[in-house]
């Protein structure tokens, strides 16, 4: 045992007490009592054994979390790399890749190889391996809608296992990671189909208008440039200002709970969605009053009222405490309860 772990630590570059504050976009002062990165499924399953198949966090790029307090115990990483194209069809290819690589990265391949049906998530922050965990999506793209299969360790048992469409339950944002199996698996593999010919999806109002003004025909290169541009005018970069994306999920409500919010608001944007009618979060928490606030150093962004932004002075407690507030204000103003997207640590 004592061998193996010399081993370990040499192959793994084990680390005690570090800052993880260039590991979250929030770019909050957090300290992991333990933290290794591992680069395959011996390493993560040896980094398992170390923390009794207890590690503290599954880290991927940061980007989706509100990191609280420090963390004892053993933060893993996952920096597993790679991405390997196959056939499935004259026009179809299964696309696979490791789960550590960075998302973009793996968007931008595909682009460039003339592979559509990810294009319209160019830009998203983070792993490939945490994109199916709350099955990302934007510009009217999900991933599950590409969705071919993954693989995931499971922590307690170190055996890797195969997950198809129906066993991820995807929703909004949602998936069976996030639910029954949390905490259970980690996501080490993920494959896509992508296609040569692919349905392009234009649909999402702000394309449009973006490609008219490049002057382009919609194609898999010119949609994920379109998308590219429309996000850096809205959201805020977290290489300048700390943030995680969207910090609530746009609320879904009953469909005659929306009819009597909107005789009040008839302005209020909405879409059609499974279970009822989807609202924007953004506006409810733009017209309660908080976009642009500064609390001193963190705040609600000055372009999209759904991102929290550490400006400097920031902490996951802080920025824990203005979600709690703002939550309690758009209850009282509409009688909805948001719901965080970031995952709370
Ligand atoms: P992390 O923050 O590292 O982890 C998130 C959660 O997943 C944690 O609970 C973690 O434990 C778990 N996890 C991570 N990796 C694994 C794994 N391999 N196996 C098991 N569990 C794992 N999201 C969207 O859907 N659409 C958007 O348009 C979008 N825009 C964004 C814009 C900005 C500027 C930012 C900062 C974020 C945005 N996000 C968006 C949110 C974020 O990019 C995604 O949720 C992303 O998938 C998170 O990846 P990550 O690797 O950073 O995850
Ligand atoms: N709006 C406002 N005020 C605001 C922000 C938005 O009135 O401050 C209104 C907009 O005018 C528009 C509507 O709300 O009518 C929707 O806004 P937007 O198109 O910016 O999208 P969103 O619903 O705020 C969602 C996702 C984003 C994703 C975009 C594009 C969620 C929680 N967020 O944002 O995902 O990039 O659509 O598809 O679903 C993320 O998950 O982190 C994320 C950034």
């Amino acid at each position: 045992m004592h061998q193996k772990l010399v081993h370990l630590r040499q192959q793994m570059d084990f680390q005690q007490n570090i800052s993880l504050k260039a590991y979250n976009t929030f770019g909050l002062e957090v300290r992991a009592e333990q933290f290794a990165s591992f680069s395959n499924e011996e390493e993560l399953v040896e980094g398992l054994d170390l923390c009794h198949a207890e590690p503290s966090l599954i880290l991927g790029g940061g980007s989706n979390i509100l990191l609280t307090k420090d963390i004892p115990g053993l933060v893993l990483r996952n920096e597993i790399p790679g991405i390997d194209i196959s056939p499935w069809n004259d026009e179809t290819y299964i696309v696979r890749a490791g789960a550590g690589m960075v998302w973009h990265d793996l968007v931008s391949y595909c682009v460039e190889n003339g592979l559509g049906g990810i294009e319209n998530l160019s830009l998203i922050p983070g792993s490939v391996g945490a994109a199916p965990m709350q099955n990302i999506g934007a510009y009217g793209v999900e991933i599950k809608d590409v969705f071919h299969g993954l693989e995931a360790l499971h922590i307690p048992t170190g055996e890797v296992h195969r997950f198809g469409l129906e066993e991820c339950r995807f929703g909004y944002r949602e998936s069976v990671f996030k639910r029954s199996l949390k905490g259970q698996y980690v996501i080490t593999r993920l494959e896509l189909r992508l296609s040569k010919n692919s349905t392009l999806n234009t649909s999402y109002g702000a394309i449009e208008a973006e490609l008219e003004r490049l002057g382009k025909a919609p194609s898999i290169q010119s949609i994920s440039e379109a998308v590219i541009n429309i996000r850096r005018s809205k959201l805020p970069d977290p290489q300048k200002i700390g943030n995680a994306g969207s910090f609530f999920k746009n609320p879904v409500i009953e469909s005659e709970r929306f009819e009597e919010i909107r005789s009040r608001y008839p302005d209020i944007p909405n879409y059609p969605a499974p279970q009822g009618v989807k609202v924007a979060a953004g506006w409810l928490i733009e017209q309660a009053g908080w976009k642009g606030k500064d609390l001193g150093g963190y705040g609600v962004h000055d372009r999209q009222a759904l991102v929290l932004v550490n400006r400097g002075q920031a902490t996951g407690e802080k920025l824990y405490r203005l979600s709690k507030d703002i939550i309690a204000s758009v209850h009282e103003k509409y009688g909805i309860t948001l719901e965080r997207e970031v995952n709370v640590i």
